[in-house]
């Protein structure tokens, strides 16, 4: 089975930290993909791996790693101009990286007013300002891309270079952030994140019509982490956790990730709800250690074959890519 290109959105399924950048990542490396857009802000990290080296990305495109790939932020993202400068250098894409210049800017008093609000301390927010960098663009007083000097040399119109690469056949994949569970619309609010985090916001925030997507994903891990506060069914204590070895920190605050197991009623709500095609799982090995570093369905054992084959029956979509380590690389991809 083949994911059908050109254009793919990434999307999280439940409370973000799915392993999406892992996923790009290997689709950047796997498919040579053509041009990768970010969406959303600073709070969301994306982690990859790349010979033995880690990045945690906050805004620049989880597929750098391919280097032909033409990198984007969409103009629905909020830049964080300081994060953004560090990254590029980071990773070495000035060249070929670009943001749409009527994204807006998050700034440090947006993180101050985060800090302060008692209210937004008590959903435990990540702290870097994104409800107050929102509801400053929803007055319509947010800085712009196009306003900061420093970002002069990389203003383009993503809508535009976008929509020309997807109706040239290029391969394209919108990079969401987050997962449905934290969507404004669609999560647990009011413990959710500052916008809607499903495939049709991700296509918005590009400037992207729902005709143009072939193929929505929905990243799926093997079991669900929550970080902040909120409703977790199922939630384990740290002390499950630690002894299931599902214990996670964020990769991008540190804090400590809640955890629970596999939901497959909420599996099956992001599957509707971003119209997904197809899925990843990620971390299977975590679940299954004997699985670590299988490249080939047959290497499964059955009780990890018989966990996929649930999920695929529950949800109605194919699971094609499956994750059994860190590495870009080590995934089983059922598309071949
Ligand atoms: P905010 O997005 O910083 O306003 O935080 C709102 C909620 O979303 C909090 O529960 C955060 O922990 C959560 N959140 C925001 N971004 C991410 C992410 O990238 N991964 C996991 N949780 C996130
Ligand atoms: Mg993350």
């Amino acid at each position: 089975m083949v994911i059908k290109m050109p254009c793919t959105v990434i999307a999280g399924a439940f409370w973000g930290d799915e392993g999406k950048g892992k996923i790009i990542s290997y689709l950047a490396l796997k498919d040579k993909l053509d041009v990768c857009i970010r969406t959303g802000s600073v709070n969301a990290a994306h982690t990859v791996w790349l010979e033995g080296k880690r990045y945690a990305l906050h805004m620049v495109p989880a597929a750098f790693v391919y280097e032909k790939c033409r990198l984007l932020i969409g103009a629905g993202a909020n830049v964080h101009v300081a994060k953004f400068l560090e990254e590029v250098e980071a990773t070495n894409v000035k060249k070929r990286i670009g943001i749409d210049k009527q994204a807006s800017i998050i700034e440090e008093k947006h993180s101050i007013q985060d800090k302060t609000s008692a209210h937004l301390k008590e959903l435990g927010t990540t702290g870097w300002g994104i409800g107050p960098a929102i509801e400053e663009r929803v007055r319509r007083t947010a800085k712009l891309a196009k306003d900061v000097p420093e970002l002069q040399p990389y203003l383009v119109e993503v809508s535009t270079e976008v929509n020309k690469a997807i109706d040239t056949g290029k391969k394209v994949v919108l990079e969401g952030t987050q997962g449905l569970m934290l969507s404004l619309f669609h999560g647990t609010y009011p413990y959710v994140t500052g916008r809607d985090t499903s495939a049709s916001a991700i296509c918005s925030e590009v400037g992207v019509g729902p005709t143009k997507v072939d193929n929505v994903l929905i990243v799926f891990k093997a079991f669900i982490t929550r970080v902040g506060a909120g409703p977790l069914p199922g939630e384990l204590t740290r002390e499950e956790a630690v002894k299931r070895g599902w214990f996670e920190t964020a990769a991008g605050t540190g804090r400590d990730r809640r955890s629970a197991p596999f939901n497959f009623e909420l599996a099956k709500k992001a599957v509707i709800v971003n119209g997904a095609t197809q899925a990843a799982l990620t971390k299977l090995d975590v679940l299954y250690p004997e699985c670590k570093g299988a490249r080939k369905y047959n290497e499964l054992s059955k009780e990890a074959k018989q966990f996929i084959s649930k999920i695929e029956k529950q949800t109605g979509i194919p699971v094609v890519l499956i994750g059994t380590g860190p590495e870009a690389l080590d995934i089983i991809d059922k598309r071949e």
